[in-house]
């Protein structure tokens, strides 16, 4: 039968399970395909996908053509982007600051996350059970960031409840109350770091990466909306990401018979495995732009200002890039994945998820000689991530 890319539906808890063999039929059938409800050109091959994200002509962070004279469509989408929604040429000069800055604040994080494993992996001790995600994966990477980030340990709280709420609107399928919840987390988080900027100046006890932004950041040319957008950015972007990666990587490994006890045994190969972990399951699975003008990807038009969806979940598993696509293999190399993206925009916060994960990793393995499932995996329900909502493990 021919292959019916009207059929897909890619909140079909088939597809959230396994979203692979769906992938491979686009690559061969249709690897460029409009894809409803998001009336987005899904791109599935590694190579289209490595053209939208370097062509940075062609395709663009922001809508083209957005004219000062045209109508107000909405108000908030006229505020200054961050440095995820920037388009060069602003980009150009808001990354590399953010980049240098992001930098140093980082060089405590193995540290931080050690200390944290180590909490968190004695409590799991106690009960003989893990639920992964809630009790593990979550709080580890994202004290370790709100820590970098310079968020008051008082505040982490309430910073950590915004995220949870602006994250939680971003499926589609989610309630009118939750994508309305998200907008109000949102707009908490950008007044938030407008005040904590605004205190910086008079509060030298105030250090990381956002106080920095306040000081140096602006001094070297961010605007200050720029940086607290940027700031909301590195937040979102940062708080589940890792999680994310954490959660799949443990249980592509404990899948594997045999796997879990061969790492165990040889911890110096955790960064190779983490960077296989990172493509078979790509925490981000979609990354969107907008095509600048007319143009055409593997045979299809586009129109200016229509909407580009790069399947990186899928370019990991395309064997035209990688031999053994499917085959998780924790010595891959070379592993040219586009999980953290490709060109200009290539993740900021992969130096930080590159320190973090092998910890968070390592302090599994050396604390537990087995983990084993003791429940369904449950994977969340936007195809833009590869997340799992529970991972319940017995430790052995
Ligand atoms: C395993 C963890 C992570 C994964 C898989 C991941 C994935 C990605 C991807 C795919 C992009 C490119 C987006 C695009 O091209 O449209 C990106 C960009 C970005 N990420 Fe990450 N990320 C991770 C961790 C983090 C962390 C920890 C932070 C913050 C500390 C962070 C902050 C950002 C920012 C600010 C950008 C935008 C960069 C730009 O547009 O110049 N990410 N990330």
């Amino acid at each position: 039968m021919a292959f019916d890319v009207t059929a897909f539906n890619p909140h079909d808890p088939a597809f959230l399970a396994d979203p692979y063999a769906v992938y491979a039929q686009f690559r061969k059938e249709a690897p460029v395909a409009k894809v409803a409800p998001y009336g987005s050109y899904w791109v599935f091959r590694h190579e289209d996908v490595k053209t939208v994200l370097t062509a940075t002509d062609l395709f663009l962070k922001s809508p083209p053509a957005q004219n000062a004279q045209a109508p107000v469509k909405t108000v908030l989408s006229t505020l200054p982007p961050g440095v995820f929604s920037m388009d060069p040429p602003r980009h150009n000069v808001v990354r590399p600051i953010l980049d240098g800055l992001f930098a140093s604040a980082i060089t405590q994080a193995p540290a931080l996350a050690s200390q944290k494993a180590g909490l968190l992996i004695a409590n799991a001790r106690v009960s003989r059970r893990i639920e992964l995600v809630a009790d593990f994966a979550t709080p580890l990477p994202a004290s370790v960031l709100l820590s970098v980030l310079g968020i008051p340990g008082a505040d982490s709280q309430a910073v950590s409840t915004w995220v949870g709420g602006a994250l939680a609107g971003h499926d589609i399928t989610a309630s009118a109350s939750a994508k309305g919840m998200a907008g109000t987390c949102a707009l908490a988080l950008g007044a938030y770091f407008q005040a904590l900027m605004r205190l910086c100046p008079a509060h030298a006890e105030l250090t990381g990466m956002v106080p920095s932004m306040a000081r140096a950041g602006l001094g070297a040319g961010m605007s200050f909306e720029e940086a607290q957008q940027s700031a909301v950015n590195l937040v979102i972007a940062g708080y589940l990401s890792t999680t994310f990666l954490i959660c799949s990587g443990v249980l592509n490994l404990i899948k594997t018979p045999g796997m879990w006890q061969a790492l165990r045994e040889a911890p110096q190969k955790i960064p190779v495995a983490i960077e296989e972990m990172m493509r078979f399951d790509a925490p981000a699975q979609l990354v969107d732009r907008y095509a600048a003008a007319d143009t055409e990807l593997a045979g299809v038009a586009l129109k200016a200002g229509d909407a580009v969806t790069a399947v990186l979940g899928s370019a990991n598993r395309d064997s035209a890039a990688f031999p053994n696509a499917d085959t998780f293999d924790i010595e891959r190399s070379p592993n040219e994945h586009v999980a953290f993206g490709s060109g200009i925009h290539y993740c900021l916060g992969a130096p930080l998820a590159r320190l973090v994960a092998p910890v968070a990793i390592e302090a599994l393995l050396e604390a537990f000689p087995s983990l084993t499932l003791a429940g369904l995996p449950q994977w969340q329900t936007d195809p833009y991530l590869r997340a799992l909502a529970s991972l319940p493990l017995a430790i052995g």
